[in-house]
């Protein structure tokens, strides 16, 4: 069977790489893909993630027998209504479900009229409103959020009055992200250790992935800008079995039902982000798709053929099946571009060595090929993973080979999973 892979990212690879264990698989098309995708599968940059038309179009000319959509943006376009509605089987969810990442208004109120637990906020879509509210009820800091797709930086954390005001200005009125600023959402600020959940499900059936943990910020010590994500590690000892049992019955069934009772049951990867709070876990978002960098620890510790988990999500029977996870664990390090998540240069030279551990995958995310080499092409260029026994072997192994890559301006975190590796030992 011949699959298409709508993407061309970290994630993407991940889930290429494992699609390809499948022995049924012949060719695997990545619409963009990139560089380092080449060597698992067919790329064609010539077709963006979000070029909906062209992307049915070659899903009608390839013979293709299924295809998985794995950002938020195509998903939220509608990409995999319109390949079913060209007779071809896929993996996501279609644009009505994808509202509950695209629109956090959309997510917020669901959560609301469901009882599923979550900050509690206000809506805006008049600035002036918004600043007469923060002037005379808020208490900081505070959380504000533009209501649509915003690259993963359409949150703010004012710590005072003046802060949240610029806040406002800079969403809604100079318009920082486009029109997904058209309203916000002011919410209260939560603490506590925030977990990752990515589950599949097929709108009735929910089997929830191994948790994960993310690093979401630039610098050492959570230090910097919010990023998409500088390195991950799976599982997260902060989910415990009491709070995953927690979750399951007050947050992941109750979203399920909610989306069927609103008339467009969610099917594909849901991710819950979730905070464990004093008064227990709290929904902090909603994605719809598989997060990234949180795919490149969770699938490789994924024991059933990938394959088949997204058919029986296409087929509605997941609830049929046992998906079956590895013991250990696996730490995920990026290598970014110097100056990422601001300006950095790209076209730099990428070396890695061919005797890497067998424990560890290099995924890639932002290289392209130039004159058969491979260059960096993006802020978040590589994502180094390993498997190990435990957290700090994990960890050693995937610093190990991430030291030996090498590119002109090369940039890591130091302390992914500091904090998990602190959390286990209690
Ligand atoms: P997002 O871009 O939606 O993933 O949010 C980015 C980060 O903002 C989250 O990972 C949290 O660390 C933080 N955040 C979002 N909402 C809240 C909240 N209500 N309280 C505290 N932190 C939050
Ligand atoms: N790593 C966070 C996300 O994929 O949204």
């Amino acid at each position: 069977m011949n699959l298409l892979v709508v993407g061309g990212g970290g994630r993407e690879h991940a889930i290429i790489k494992k699609l390809k264990e499948n022995p049924t698989v012949e060719t695997i098309y990545a619409l963009p893909g990139n560089g380092g995708i080449a060597q698992d599968a067919v790329c064609v940059p010539e077709i963006g993630a979000k070029d909906i038309e062209k992307i049915v179009d070659f899903a009608k000319s390839h013979a293709i027998g299924f295809a998985v959509v794995a950002p938020d943006d195509p998903l939220a376009l509608g990409c995999v209504d319109r390949l079913h509605d060209a007779g071809i089987p896929c993996f996501g969810p279609g644009a009505r479900a994808a509202r509950i990442e695209a629109s956090k208004v959309f997510a917020k109120n669901l959560m609301k009229q469901y009882g599923i637990p979550t900050a509690r906020y206000e809506v805006f879509d008049d600035p002036a409103r918004a600043l007469a509210y923060l002037r005379e009820t808020a208490s900081f800091p505070i959380v504000i959020k533009a209501d649509g797709l915003a690259l993963g930086k359409g949150v703010l954390i004012p710590q005072n009055l003046s802060e949240a005001e610029a806040a406002v200005k800079s969403i809604m009125e100079d318009k920082a992200f486009g029109d997904s600023g058209n309203e916000i959402v002011i919410e209260e600020f939560l603490t506590g250790p925030e977990v990752s959940v990515l589950a599949f499900t097929d709108g009735k059936a929910i089997a929830p992935m191994v948790s994960s943990m993310d690093h979401k910020r630039a610098g050492d010590g959570d230090t910097g800008l919010n990023t998409g994500g500088m390195g991950t590690i799976a599982p997260n000892p902060c989910y415990t079995p009491e709070i995953a049992a927690e979750c399951m019955e007050r947050i992941f069934l109750p979203t399920l039902a909610a989306m069927r009772a609103e008339g467009f049951p969610f099917k594909g990867c849901l991710y819950f982000g979730l905070m464990i709070t004093s008064e227990g876990p709290k929904v902090i978002e909603y994605n719809c798709r598989f997060g990234d960098p949180e795919t490149q620890v969770v699938l490789p510790l994924l024991k059933t053929d990938l394959l088949t988990v997204m058919r029986a999500v296409e087929n509605e029977t997941l609830g049929d099946l046992a998906v079956e996870w590895r013991g250990g664990f696996a730490a995920c390090v990026i290598l970014a571009s110097g100056g990422y998540p601001g300006g950095y240069e790209k076209g730099k030279a990428i070396v890695i060595p061919e005797d890497l551990p067998e424990n560890v995958t290099v995924y890639h995310a932002g290289d392209k090929l130039e004159n058969g080499k491979l260059v960096t092409s993006g802020g978040r260029v590589l994502g180094v993973t390993a498997a190990g026994e435990t957290l700090q072997a994990a960890l050693d192994s995937a610093y190990a080979s991430a030291e030996r890559i090498r590119f002109d301006g090369k940039y890591l975190r130091h302390d992914i999973g500091q904090r998990a590796l602190r959390a286990l030992e209690g």
